[in-house]
Protein backbone atom coordinates (compact mmCIF):
# COMPACT_ATOMS: atom_id res chain seq x y z
CA UNK A 1 0.00 0.00 0.00
CA UNK A 2 1.52 3.50 -0.80
CA UNK A 3 2.30 6.47 1.14
CA UNK A 4 -0.52 8.86 1.42
CA UNK A 5 -0.93 11.88 4.19
CA UNK A 6 0.77 12.45 7.10
CA UNK A 7 4.25 10.89 8.34
CA UNK A 8 3.71 6.75 8.31
CA UNK A 9 5.68 5.40 11.38
CA UNK A 10 8.48 3.48 10.70
CA UNK A 11 10.72 0.41 12.49
CA UNK A 12 13.58 -0.64 9.58
CA UNK A 13 15.08 -3.75 10.56
CA UNK A 14 18.52 -4.52 8.79
CA UNK A 15 21.67 -6.03 8.58
CA UNK A 16 24.32 -3.48 7.87
CA UNK A 17 25.43 -4.15 5.11
CA UNK A 18 26.34 -1.61 2.20
CA UNK A 19 22.72 -1.42 0.59
CA UNK A 20 21.55 -1.81 4.28
CA UNK A 21 23.66 1.70 4.51
CA UNK A 22 22.06 3.16 1.22
CA UNK A 23 18.43 2.18 2.04
CA UNK A 24 19.47 3.91 6.23
CA UNK A 25 20.63 7.21 4.18
CA UNK A 26 17.36 7.08 1.45
CA UNK A 27 14.89 6.27 4.58
CA UNK A 28 16.41 9.40 6.53
CA UNK A 29 16.93 11.65 3.76
CA UNK A 30 12.87 11.44 3.35
CA UNK A 31 10.78 13.23 5.77
CA UNK A 32 7.56 11.03 5.08
CA UNK A 33 8.71 8.61 7.13
CA UNK A 34 8.64 9.01 11.30
CA UNK A 35 11.30 6.59 12.36
CA UNK A 36 10.31 5.06 15.68
CA UNK A 37 13.62 2.55 15.78
CA UNK A 38 16.41 0.83 13.59
CA UNK A 39 16.68 -2.52 15.31
CA UNK A 40 19.44 -4.89 14.07
CA UNK A 41 20.06 -8.65 13.21
CA UNK A 42 22.72 -10.70 12.61
CA UNK A 43 23.09 -11.48 8.66
CA UNK A 44 25.54 -10.11 6.47
CA UNK A 45 27.73 -9.56 9.29
CA UNK A 46 27.80 -10.62 13.17
CA UNK A 47 25.47 -8.69 15.35
CA UNK A 48 27.95 -6.94 17.04
CA UNK A 49 29.38 -5.02 13.45
CA UNK A 50 25.58 -4.89 12.18
CA UNK A 51 24.66 -2.94 15.16
CA UNK A 52 27.60 -0.91 15.19
CA UNK A 53 27.19 -0.39 11.55
CA UNK A 54 23.93 0.65 11.63
CA UNK A 55 25.25 3.57 14.03
CA UNK A 56 28.28 4.56 11.76
CA UNK A 57 25.50 5.05 9.18
CA UNK A 58 23.24 7.23 11.69
CA UNK A 59 26.31 9.67 12.70
CA UNK A 60 27.64 10.03 8.79
CA UNK A 61 23.39 10.78 8.34
CA UNK A 62 23.52 13.74 10.79
CA UNK A 63 20.56 11.67 12.48
CA UNK A 64 22.50 10.42 15.96
CA UNK A 65 18.66 11.03 16.94
CA UNK A 66 17.40 7.83 15.67
CA UNK A 67 17.86 4.97 18.39
CA UNK A 68 19.35 1.96 17.18
CA UNK A 69 18.80 -1.29 19.07
CA UNK A 70 20.16 -4.84 18.81
CA UNK A 71 18.80 -8.04 18.05
CA UNK A 72 19.12 -11.44 17.28
CA UNK A 73 22.59 -12.89 17.10
CA UNK A 74 21.56 -15.73 15.70
CA UNK A 75 17.97 -17.51 12.95
CA UNK A 76 15.65 -19.14 15.11
CA UNK A 77 16.85 -22.60 14.50
CA UNK A 78 19.89 -22.84 11.61
CA UNK A 79 23.20 -22.27 12.46
CA UNK A 80 23.82 -18.31 11.28
CA UNK A 81 25.71 -17.54 8.03
CA UNK A 82 27.27 -14.29 7.04
CA UNK A 83 28.31 -12.59 3.85
CA UNK A 84 31.63 -11.34 4.48
CA UNK A 85 32.70 -12.55 0.72
CA UNK A 86 29.80 -9.64 -0.36
CA UNK A 87 30.70 -6.93 2.33
CA UNK A 88 33.83 -7.41 3.38
CA UNK A 89 34.83 -7.93 6.94
CA UNK A 90 33.18 -4.85 8.30
CA UNK A 91 30.29 -5.40 6.56
CA UNK A 92 30.72 -1.67 5.13
CA UNK A 93 34.05 -1.72 3.26
CA UNK A 94 34.46 1.29 1.50
CA UNK A 95 34.50 3.77 4.16
CA UNK A 96 36.65 4.61 7.78
CA UNK A 97 35.30 2.76 10.68
CA UNK A 98 34.95 4.58 14.09
CA UNK A 99 33.18 4.30 16.82
CA UNK A 100 30.14 5.89 16.71
CA UNK A 101 28.13 8.68 18.79
CA UNK A 102 24.69 7.34 18.27
CA UNK A 103 24.56 5.10 21.21
CA UNK A 104 23.54 2.13 21.21
CA UNK A 105 20.04 1.42 22.64
CA UNK A 106 19.79 -0.88 26.25
CA UNK A 107 16.44 -2.48 25.42
CA UNK A 108 16.79 -6.09 22.90
CA UNK A 109 15.46 -4.61 19.37
CA UNK A 110 12.46 -7.42 19.75
CA UNK A 111 11.17 -6.25 23.15
CA UNK A 112 11.32 -2.84 21.22
CA UNK A 113 9.60 -3.64 18.32
CA UNK A 114 7.21 -5.21 20.77
CA UNK A 115 6.60 -2.50 23.08
CA UNK A 116 6.37 -0.43 20.04
CA UNK A 117 3.81 -1.78 18.75
CA UNK A 118 1.51 -2.50 21.44
CA UNK A 119 1.88 1.32 22.24
CA UNK A 120 1.22 1.83 18.40
CA UNK A 121 -2.72 2.31 17.25
CA UNK A 122 -4.10 -0.34 15.17
CA UNK A 123 -3.19 -0.79 11.88
CA UNK A 124 -0.59 2.17 11.95
CA UNK A 125 3.14 0.77 11.99
CA UNK A 126 5.19 -0.31 8.35
CA UNK A 127 8.04 -2.86 9.28
CA UNK A 128 10.86 -2.93 6.61
CA UNK A 129 13.13 -5.97 7.27
CA UNK A 130 16.14 -6.17 4.98
CA UNK A 131 18.11 -8.77 6.28
CA UNK A 132 17.22 -11.79 8.05
CA UNK A 133 13.43 -12.02 9.23
CA UNK A 134 14.76 -13.40 12.68
CA UNK A 135 13.92 -10.22 15.21
CA UNK A 136 10.13 -9.63 12.97
CA UNK A 137 9.38 -13.42 13.69
CA UNK A 138 10.69 -13.57 16.89
CA UNK A 139 8.48 -10.61 18.44
CA UNK A 140 5.58 -12.15 16.65
CA UNK A 141 6.20 -15.28 18.30
CA UNK A 142 6.57 -13.75 22.16
CA UNK A 143 3.39 -11.53 21.51
CA UNK A 144 1.07 -12.20 18.68
CA UNK A 145 -1.05 -9.67 20.08
CA UNK A 146 1.16 -7.04 17.99
CA UNK A 147 -0.03 -7.87 14.71
CA UNK A 148 -3.23 -5.64 14.12
CA UNK A 149 -0.74 -2.71 15.24
CA UNK A 150 1.19 -3.43 11.65
CA UNK A 151 0.01 -1.73 8.63
CA UNK A 152 2.52 -3.42 6.46
CA UNK A 153 5.41 -5.20 5.80
CA UNK A 154 7.76 -4.50 3.01
CA UNK A 155 10.70 -7.27 3.02
CA UNK A 156 13.98 -7.23 1.06
CA UNK A 157 14.11 -11.13 0.18
CA UNK A 158 13.51 -13.65 -2.08
CA UNK A 159 13.53 -14.58 -5.61
CA UNK A 160 12.00 -17.02 -8.01
CA UNK A 161 12.87 -15.78 -11.52
CA UNK A 162 16.52 -14.95 -11.09
CA UNK A 163 17.25 -18.05 -9.10
CA UNK A 164 19.43 -18.05 -5.60
CA UNK A 165 22.45 -15.44 -4.62
CA UNK A 166 23.28 -18.15 -1.53
CA UNK A 167 22.69 -21.50 -3.27
CA UNK A 168 21.03 -22.23 -6.50
CA UNK A 169 17.57 -21.40 -5.40
CA UNK A 170 17.84 -19.43 -2.16
CA UNK A 171 18.72 -15.37 -1.50
CA UNK A 172 20.83 -14.83 1.11
CA UNK A 173 17.84 -13.14 4.04
CA UNK A 174 15.30 -16.44 3.55
CA UNK A 175 18.78 -18.45 3.59
CA UNK A 176 19.69 -17.34 6.77
CA UNK A 177 16.24 -17.81 8.55
CA UNK A 178 14.05 -19.42 6.59
CA UNK A 179 11.75 -20.44 9.28
CA UNK A 180 11.36 -16.90 10.54
CA UNK A 181 11.03 -16.03 6.67
CA UNK A 182 7.56 -18.18 6.60
CA UNK A 183 6.36 -17.33 10.29
CA UNK A 184 6.23 -13.46 8.46
CA UNK A 185 5.10 -14.67 5.15
CA UNK A 186 1.50 -16.36 7.29
CA UNK A 187 1.48 -13.69 9.99
CA UNK A 188 -1.49 -12.62 8.43
CA UNK A 189 -0.74 -8.99 7.97
CA UNK A 190 0.02 -7.46 4.22
CA UNK A 191 3.38 -8.43 3.10
CA UNK A 192 5.13 -6.88 0.14
CA UNK A 193 8.14 -8.35 -1.26
CA UNK A 194 10.69 -7.22 -2.72
CA UNK A 195 13.08 -9.89 -4.53
CA UNK A 196 15.80 -10.18 -6.36
CA UNK A 197 13.63 -10.29 -9.62
CA UNK A 198 13.48 -6.65 -8.82
CA UNK A 199 16.71 -6.04 -6.97
CA UNK A 200 18.56 -7.29 -10.03
CA UNK A 201 17.27 -4.74 -12.34
CA UNK A 202 18.58 -2.03 -10.41
CA UNK A 203 21.96 -2.40 -10.90
CA UNK A 204 24.08 0.42 -9.55
CA UNK A 205 26.28 1.27 -12.66
CA UNK A 206 29.64 3.96 -12.95
CA UNK A 207 27.59 6.34 -14.23
CA UNK A 208 24.83 6.42 -10.97
CA UNK A 209 28.11 6.26 -8.82
CA UNK A 210 29.64 9.10 -10.24
CA UNK A 211 26.59 11.48 -10.07
CA UNK A 212 26.38 10.87 -6.53
CA UNK A 213 30.36 11.37 -5.87
CA UNK A 214 29.41 14.76 -7.56
CA UNK A 215 26.70 15.77 -4.98
CA UNK A 216 30.12 16.33 -3.01
CA UNK A 217 28.65 15.95 0.39
CA UNK A 218 29.95 13.87 3.09
CA UNK A 219 27.44 11.52 2.48
CA UNK A 220 28.12 11.06 -0.81
CA UNK A 221 31.70 10.45 0.06
CA UNK A 222 30.65 7.65 2.06
CA UNK A 223 28.12 6.07 -0.35
CA UNK A 224 30.52 6.05 -3.22
CA UNK A 225 32.97 4.26 -1.10
CA UNK A 226 30.37 1.80 0.24
CA UNK A 227 28.89 1.27 -3.39
CA UNK A 228 32.33 0.49 -5.36
CA UNK A 229 33.51 -2.08 -2.77
CA UNK A 230 29.89 -3.30 -3.08
CA UNK A 231 30.06 -3.16 -6.59
CA UNK A 232 33.58 -5.50 -7.18
CA UNK A 233 32.23 -8.69 -5.89
CA UNK A 234 28.87 -8.74 -7.94
CA UNK A 235 29.95 -7.43 -11.13
CA UNK A 236 31.99 -10.04 -11.16
CA UNK A 237 29.58 -13.20 -10.19
CA UNK A 238 27.70 -11.67 -12.38
CA UNK A 239 29.40 -9.97 -15.18
CA UNK A 240 27.08 -6.94 -15.06
CA UNK A 241 28.42 -3.22 -14.67
CA UNK A 242 27.55 -2.59 -11.26
CA UNK A 243 25.95 -4.66 -8.31
CA UNK A 244 22.12 -4.88 -7.77
CA UNK A 245 21.35 -2.40 -5.26
CA UNK A 246 18.67 -4.26 -3.04
CA UNK A 247 17.64 -2.48 0.23
CA UNK A 248 16.88 0.67 -0.81
CA UNK A 249 14.34 -0.45 -3.26
CA UNK A 250 11.53 -1.11 0.05
CA UNK A 251 11.87 2.15 0.88
CA UNK A 252 11.49 3.13 -2.95
CA UNK A 253 8.35 1.16 -2.93
CA UNK A 254 6.98 3.05 -0.20
CA UNK A 255 7.80 6.79 -1.21
CA UNK A 256 6.75 5.82 -5.35
CA UNK A 257 5.09 2.74 -5.53
CA UNK A 258 4.14 3.23 -8.99
CA UNK A 259 7.78 2.72 -10.14
CA UNK A 260 7.46 -0.91 -9.36
CA UNK A 261 5.06 -3.61 -10.40
CA UNK A 262 4.02 -6.56 -8.09
CA UNK A 263 1.21 -8.96 -8.22
CA UNK A 264 -0.81 -11.06 -5.06
CA UNK A 265 0.64 -14.63 -4.98
CA UNK A 266 0.79 -17.06 -2.84
CA UNK A 267 4.38 -17.46 -1.31
CA UNK A 268 6.28 -20.37 0.72
CA UNK A 269 9.35 -21.00 2.11
CA UNK A 270 11.93 -24.37 2.07
CA UNK A 271 12.27 -25.40 5.64
CA UNK A 272 13.07 -29.06 5.30
CA UNK A 273 15.43 -29.90 1.92
CA UNK A 274 19.08 -28.57 2.64
CA UNK A 275 19.12 -28.55 -1.52
CA UNK A 276 16.42 -26.20 -1.71
CA UNK A 277 16.64 -24.60 2.09
CA UNK A 278 15.10 -20.79 1.71
CA UNK A 279 13.61 -20.98 -1.67
CA UNK A 280 10.48 -19.14 -2.35
CA UNK A 281 7.95 -20.85 -3.90
CA UNK A 282 5.86 -17.90 -5.80
CA UNK A 283 2.57 -19.27 -7.40
CA UNK A 284 2.86 -16.55 -9.89
CA UNK A 285 0.02 -18.41 -11.96
CA UNK A 286 -2.11 -19.46 -9.27
CA UNK A 287 -1.78 -23.34 -10.05
CA UNK A 288 -1.73 -24.39 -6.67
CA UNK A 289 -4.90 -23.25 -5.35
CA UNK A 290 -3.17 -22.14 -2.12
CA UNK A 291 -4.18 -18.56 -0.99
CA UNK A 292 -2.49 -15.26 -1.95
CA UNK A 293 -0.54 -14.29 1.15
CA UNK A 294 2.06 -11.24 -0.38
CA UNK A 295 2.54 -8.70 -3.14
CA UNK A 296 5.28 -10.27 -5.35
CA UNK A 297 7.14 -7.17 -6.71
CA UNK A 298 8.67 -8.33 -10.19
CA UNK A 299 9.48 -4.84 -11.84
CA UNK A 300 11.03 -1.85 -11.44
CA UNK A 301 11.25 1.59 -13.36
CA UNK A 302 15.48 1.83 -12.42
CA UNK A 303 15.99 5.22 -13.72
CA UNK A 304 12.81 6.29 -11.93
CA UNK A 305 14.49 4.55 -8.99
CA UNK A 306 17.89 6.17 -9.44
CA UNK A 307 16.38 9.71 -9.68
CA UNK A 308 14.46 8.73 -6.62
CA UNK A 309 17.68 7.75 -5.04
CA UNK A 310 19.93 10.86 -5.86
CA UNK A 311 17.40 13.41 -5.37
CA UNK A 312 17.45 12.17 -1.78
CA UNK A 313 20.90 11.94 -1.29
CA UNK A 314 21.15 15.31 -2.73
CA UNK A 315 18.87 16.67 0.78
CA UNK A 316 22.23 16.04 3.13
CA UNK A 317 23.59 19.37 3.56
CA UNK A 318 27.38 19.40 2.83
O1 LIG B 1 20.33 -11.04 -0.95
C1 LIG B 1 20.51 -9.67 -0.71
C2 LIG B 1 20.15 -9.31 0.69
O2 LIG B 1 20.99 -10.03 1.60
C3 LIG B 1 20.38 -7.83 1.00
O3 LIG B 1 19.50 -7.43 2.00
C4 LIG B 1 21.79 -7.83 1.53
O4 LIG B 1 22.04 -6.71 2.39
C5 LIG B 1 21.81 -9.11 2.34
O5 LIG B 1 21.20 -8.83 3.60
CA1 LIG C 1 20.42 -6.49 4.06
Amino acid sequence: MPLTGPKIPLIIDCDPGQDDAVMLLLAFASDEFDILGVTTVAGNVPLELTQRNARIISDIAGRSDVRVFAGCDQPLQRKLVTAEYVHGKTGIDGIEIFEPETPLQKTHAVDFIIETLMASDLDSVTLVPTGPLTNIALAMRREPGILPHIKQVVLMGGAVREGGNTTSSAEFNIYVDPHAAQEVLHCGRPVTVVPLDVTHQALVKPGIVDRIRQLDTTVAQATVGMLEFFNRFDSHKYGTEGAPLHDPCTIAWLLKPDLFRGKSCNVEVETDSELTMGHTAVDFWQVTGRPANATWLYDIDKNGFFELLIERLSRYAS
